[in-house]
């Protein structure tokens, strides 16, 4: 399958590692743009993957395209991948149109909804994913949802690209702003507990580095707990939580912070910014 990038940014790097790491892809089979010539640059020499000019020539060399720049950017990345503006308002001048017939697109863009993304996108067939950054190490969590035009077949094409870099989920649209609240943002809250993990290690009096490698193994090793064994995480806790010992005086220690509810809240924090960037 031909895979092109519209965007060669921080997700889209995450994707074409991840499906060139997990076999999906070769390199001959990606190509990408992005108007920002040093991102397609650094791109192309760390996976060997083919840059082209323009979008529409992303769209031309395709048989799917993944859309992947920041909200404001997408309805003129659309327009020109779909050939329906040339010349628009990108920052270099275009030399051939694209054809959208016959091709999917998959929108990772946040906050976009299907409403505004199926007019503005010519006559591409689209889909709108949620991935998150761990897909560059084949441990992403994806949700989609298919357009009015998606057909059955698309809908497999989207579980086969995110489910070759991680767990991938079809979902109802107004879902959506909660997955980006939740698991799209979700890595940014993971990184800022490991961090505060390491922090407190540090202030008990251990060296750094070793702080900073065992908080990430712990998170690593709690989350495979959770996925592997399928019990809830609550009844995992209570195994390790004995009577008058070490991790309930710790666990008490979160709660006087109100670790759930600071967690509640970025989730609704997130997803409550994703529905603005859809209007
Ligand atoms: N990063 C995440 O963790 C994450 C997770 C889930 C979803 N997403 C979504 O993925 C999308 C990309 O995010 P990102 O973090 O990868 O952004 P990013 O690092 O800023 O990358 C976007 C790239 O697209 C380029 N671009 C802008 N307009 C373009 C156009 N018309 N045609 C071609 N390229 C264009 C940008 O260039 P300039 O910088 O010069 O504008 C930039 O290099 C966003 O919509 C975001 O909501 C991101």
């Amino acid at each position: 399958m031909k895979l092109g990038f519209i965007g060669c940014g921080k997700m889209a790097a995450a994707l074409v590692k991840g499906v060139l790491k997990s076999g999906f892809c070769e390199p001959s089979d990606i190509v990408a743009s992005d108007v920002h010539a040093p991102s397609a640059q650094a791109l192309a020499e760390s996976c060997k993957i083919k840059i082209v000019p323009t979008n529409a020539d992303v769209t031309a060399a395709s048989d799917t395209v993944i859309l992947a720049v920041k909200p404001g950017d997408a309805i003129a990345a659309l327009q020109s991948a779909s050939g329906q503006q040339v010349e628009s308002n990108m920052r270099w001048a275009y030399t051939t149109t694209a054809d959208s017939n016959t091709k999917l697109l998959l929108s990772i863009v946040a906050g976009l909804p299907l409403a505004t993304i199926e007019p503005a996108a010519g006559n591409f067939r689209v889909i709108r994913v949620m991935p998150n950054t761990p897909a560059l190490v084949l441990q992403g969590a994806s949700a989609y949802s298919p357009g009015t035009r998606a057909t059955p077949e698309d809908t497999a094409v989207a579980q086969q690209i995110l489910g070759s870099v991680g767990l991938a989920v079809q979902v109802k649209e107004p879902l959506l702003d909660a997955v980006t609240g939740l698991s799209g943002s979700g890595p940014a809250y993971i990184f800022t507990v490991i961090e505060a993990l390491a922090d407190g290690g540090v202030l008990m009096g251990l060296p750094r580095d070793l702080a900073m490698q065992l908080a990430a193994q712990t998170v690593a090793g709690a989350a495979s707990l959770v996925v592997q064994t399928g019990q809830h995480p609550s009844v995992l806790r209570d195994q390790v939580a004995s009577p008058g010992g070490t991790t309930i005086a710790g666990i008490e220690a979160l709660e006087k912070c109100g670790v759930r509810t600071a967690f509640i809240a970025a989730v609704r924090a997130a997803t409550e910014r994703s529905r603005q960037l859809g209007t």
